[in-house]
């Protein structure tokens, strides 16, 4: 069967916790990541709630809103020219160690390749382009084309559409749980990348079909299903 890959980005190819290294010149060490995930975990949240209230606003809002609301948390004040800084570099984090080998051994295989986003595609391909990875993908899928965000069931249909393929022969590759569980619930497959040992999935009885801790582990696992 021929198999075609949905690439999550943020979380699985790009390392939102990347930003770190900068915020380090306003932050101390410890404070400086817990500040990364925070952020992290407002923007998605942000993005969950935009979704359940059918007001969407892009992804990046969604990042401008939660860094403001972090920066309350931390008493962290930034001007403006730091502000934008720090926004200009989160627009182009870098990618995970194992990500270029592992998009390499998959287009070896003969794998179809997208990469598919609560981003949108201008923001996605900028990322994509940054870390050299944009080469390995046929297209970018973005939530945005239908405004509303992952896991709404709607947006792994839209992917199925774009990608004109099926549920069964589409897979979902994503470090983020709630992904994973949005594309099975919506009929994908769906693999796991369990990024560091401590990573909790999701106790909801629904199970990745693959659990990777590297991407560079994904080519040689999907040739059980071709
Ligand atoms: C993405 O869609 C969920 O942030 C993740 O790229």
């Amino acid at each position: 069967m021929d198999i075609t890959v949905a690439f999550d980005v943020y979380g699985t190819l790009i390392d939102p916790q990347g930003i770190t290294e900068m915020l380090h010149e306003h932050l101390d060490g410890p404070v400086a990541s817990d500040f990364a995930r925070v952020w992290r975990e407002k923007q998605l949240e942000y993005s969950f709630r935009r979704g359940l209230m059918q007001n969407y606003e892009t992804f990046a809002v969604c990042a401008v809103q939660a860094f403001a609301y972090t920066c309350s948390l931390f008493g962290l004040h930034p001007d403006e020219e730091e502000r934008e800084r720090i926004m200009s570099a989160y627009a182009v984090l870098p990618a995970y160690p194992d990500v270029q080998a592992g998009l390499e051994k998959v287009r070896n295989a003969g794998f179809r390749m997208y990469a598919f986003s609560n981003g949108s595609a201008e923001a996605v391909d900028r990322s994509l382009s940054h870390a050299g990875l944009a080469e390995y993908f046929l297209d970018i899928v973005s939530v945005d084309e239908v405004r509303t965000f992952k896991p709404d069931p709607g947006v792994y249909c839209h992917f199925l559409r774009r990608a004109a393929v099926s549920s069964r022969s589409a897979w979902l590759v994503s470090a983020n749980p709630f992904d994973v569980i949005g594309a099975l619930s919506a009929g994908m497959n769906a693999a796991w990348v369990k990024r560091s040992a401590d990573m909790i999935f999701d106790p909801w009885g629904i199970e990745p079909m693959l659990t990777l801790c590297s991407l560079e582990e994904l080519a040689g696992k999907l040739e059980a299903y071709r």
